[in-house]
């Protein structure tokens, strides 16, 4: 068979990675059924990146790499809207939607009307022009008749398809639909901000907003995104029936529907609908404040037709807000387990987000100096989801002349001694060891108790408080000498109860490598680097005596990280607890070692490989995978460490670097010969 030409085989895989990536991204954002992991999804991204830059002439606009965001804008254009951007009326009780429903239904002379019913997602509206299946332009309500062009910013969320998928499509057709930020991504967004002393987002919905406003798309595209779509705009060339079936083609399409989306059905079913999302809302993952009831039938919508600013064919039924606003009665000073101060809002009680809440966190010093706030004053706070109470912002039109200003602590609160402020740490922190801080102790017995740590049942915090207060228990090893007398001798704790208590912990000692580390509670370990030190060494004692160095080499663990662990194993308390617990017991079945001895066999270890161009026998994935498992770093980037390159056709500036430096190259053949004296050998 005659090679193609070698322009060729790149285009073609070029076109391969395009399609792949945009199949696992509809997987991932549309269908919810991943199946790639990220780092193989990256892989294949960073292929289709180089393999662009190695022939501009293959670069088009809506392959996947092009979400990056493009140069900064001036201002934002006004788009027009053909169709009005409406928006709902409004209703918060279930007799107030049945008279709704009933008056629908009498202004259609006693048509039957059947009701699709969908959540109302807290983000910002948004309309996307597709021209041919392709995204062309994206707009803002604006005021429901003209918006502005914020394409240059959506077409950096990944969640929006850039190329419709399948068939079918009209030319030109006009989706609808919110733009948000999940829960998640608000919440970890906030935490880098506060870390690098930045300002947090006051709400996702407020994220979403300020980040399609922004003029710089690249901005715009560190700013986690995603979206929902909810209806059709307007089409050319297609006249669909229903909106249930407008939503199942746009899901067909790539776009991406909301899995609580529900209908047609009866008035009676979507009553039950709006109640069955509300009782969902807080494990949804992002801020809904409401539901939204449309008529299904677009004939029966038409007949309908709207107010000046509202359909009479939709109306949003809202659920109890999830920001209030209330006063602070106080700030007290909570220590946790690694010895941080935390200020804490003491708050007038207040419903939100479904629950009372009496205290927010204000995380740290420099949270309460933003926001500027006083005892007394009027603060906004929010509730969503699972998500722990939060103070937004202060209300400065209510505060009182002469609030006070809240001052850290000098003294630990628990333990009295000197509360230290590092320079270049946000948080403050007692000075004294973990074991010398009943506080502290506390909360390192809760953590190690806890269901991800050793998951003693029957040892919850109100115990946990009772045991360190009675001096019980000072330490974790502390609690495996428990006995049924001493506990049935605390208060509201009966005999029955405490020979519980002693069964479950000793049937706690039996345990695993991760949870034991996880449950030491090492600053910044948490479950998934606890699970990855596990498997790199297999056993506590080659952790142990890690330098941060060879720490470092453990996949996803850092310098800090790194640092962390070697400062917590090198204090003798945590050496006398270790020790502690593995007289009292604690065992795990020991690991296979997957590194440290066997990586030094391996092959290539120790060295460093690069691949570049296009292979034809095997993907670059593969072949990747193929010399990692040989022991070789896999880098992206040719320099005078790199050991061997491997270069495929189209290979470019990397090809030239490896040469200038006068490294070993292979082509693809003699990678696959390589391979195969390894004992790889490729199935065709
Ligand atoms: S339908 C004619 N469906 O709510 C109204 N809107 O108050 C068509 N919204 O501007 C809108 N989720 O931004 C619809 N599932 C949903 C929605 C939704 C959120 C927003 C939308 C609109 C506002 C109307």
């Amino acid at each position: 068979m005659a090679r193609p030409a070698k322009d060729e085989g790149a285009r073609l895989r070029a076109a391969q990675l395009r399609e792949t990536l945009e199949h696992h991204g509809y997987l991932y954002h549309v269908l919810d059924q991943p199946e790639l992991s990220d780092a193989e999804y990256d892989a294949l991204f960073d292929e289709l990146t180089e393999l662009e830059a190695e022939h501009p002439d293959l670069q088009s606009p809506d392959s996947p790499t092009q979400r990056v965001g493009g140069a900064p804008l001036k201002g934002f254009e006004q788009v027009a809207h053909p169709v009005p951007m409406l928006s709902l009326e409004k209703c918060t009780e279930t007799e107030e939607l049945e008279r709704w429903m009933a008056r629908a239904e009498a202004t259609l002379a006693g048509a039957s009307i059947e009701f699709t019913c969908e959540p109302k997602i807290d983000g910002v509206a948004v309309a996307l022009l597709y021209e041919a299946g392709r995204l062309v332009q994206a707009a803002t309500r604006g005021d429901g008749a003209t918006g502005e062009n914020i394409t240059a910013n959506v077409r950096t969320i990944d969640a929006v398809p850039l190329r419709l998928r399948g068939e079918g499509w009209p030319a030109r057709m006009e989706v609808r639909g919110e733009i948000y930020m999940s829960q998640d991504d608000f919440e970890r967004f906030n935490d880098a901000a506060r870390e690098a002393g930045g300002a947090p987002l006051v709400n996702p919905r407020n994220g979403a907003a300020g980040s399609l406003r922004q003029l710089d798309p690249k901005l715009a595209a560190t700013r986690p995104l995603t979206w929902f779509c909810y209806s059709l705009g307007w089409a050319e060339g297609w006249e669909p029936e229903r909106h249930s079936e407008v939503m199942a083609r746009f899901r067909e399409w790539g776009l991406r529907t909301n899995a609580d989306f529900s209908g047609p059905q009866g008035a009676s079913d979507c009553i039950a609908a709006v109640a069955a999302i509300e009782t969902r809302r807080a494990e949804l993952g992002y801020d809904i404040d409401g539901a939204v009831i449309k008529v299904d039938s677009l004939a029966q919508q038409r007949a309908l037709g709207a107010r000046s600013r509202t359909p009479r064919w939709a109306i949003a039924f809202k659920y109890p807000a999830e920001e209030a606003s209330t006063l602070v009665e106080g700030v007290d000073f909570q220590v946790g387990r690694t010895g941080a101060v935390t200020p804490v809002a003491r708050l007038a009680p207040v419903f939100v987000g479904g629950v009372t809440v009496s205290n927010a966190t204000l995380h740290n010093m420099d949270e309460v100096e933003r926001l500027d706030l006083r005892l007394g004053d009027r603060v906004r706070v929010r509730r969503a989801g699972d998500v722990i109470p939060q103070v937004m912002d202060v209300v400065l039109s209510a505060r009182r002349k002469g609030a006070r200003r809240v001052k850290l602590p000098t003294a630990c609160p628990s333990c009295g001694s000197k509360v230290l402020r590092l320079e270049e740490e946000a948080v403050a922190r007692c000075s004294s060891p973990a074991h010398e801080c009943p506080a502290q102790q506390k909360e390192a017995l809760k953590h190690f108790a806890s269901r991800l740590a050793l998951d003693i049942e029957g040892l919850g915090d109100k115990l946990v408080e009772q045991l360190v207060a009675e001096g019980l228990a000072a330490s974790a090893a502390d609690l495996f000498a428990l006995t049924v007398e001493q506990l049935s001798a605390l208060p509201r704790m009966g005999d029955k109860s405490a020979a519980n208590l002693v069964a479950a912990l000793s049937d706690a000692r039996h345990t695993t490598l991760p949870r034991f580390l996880f449950a030491l509670g090492i600053r910044e370990v948490g479950e998934a680097t606890a699970r990855g030190l596990a498997q790199f060494f297999g056993d506590l004692p080659p952790i142990m005596a890690a330098t941060p160095d060879v720490l470092e080499t453990v996949p996803d663990v850092g310098p800090i990280v790194a640092r962390r662990i070697h400062e917590f194993f090198e204090q003798p308390a945590n050496q006398a607890l270790v020790a502690a617990l593995q007289e009292s017991g604690v065992t795990w079945p020991a690991l296979e070692v997957q590194r440290v001895e066997d990586e030094a066999a391996l092959p290539l270890a120790g060295q460093t490989w690069v691949l570049t161009g296009t292979l034809e026998r095997l993907t670059r994935n593969e072949a990747k995978a193929h010399l990692q498992g040989l022991g070789a770093k896999v880098s992206g980037s040719v320099s005078k460490k790199t050991h061997r390159v491997v270069a495929g056709p189209g290979a470019g500036s990397k090809l030239d670097k490896a040469q200038a430096l006068e490294l070993e190259v292979l082509d693809e053949d003699q990678l696959v010969a390589f391979l195969s004296e390894q004992g790889i050998s490729l199935e065709e």
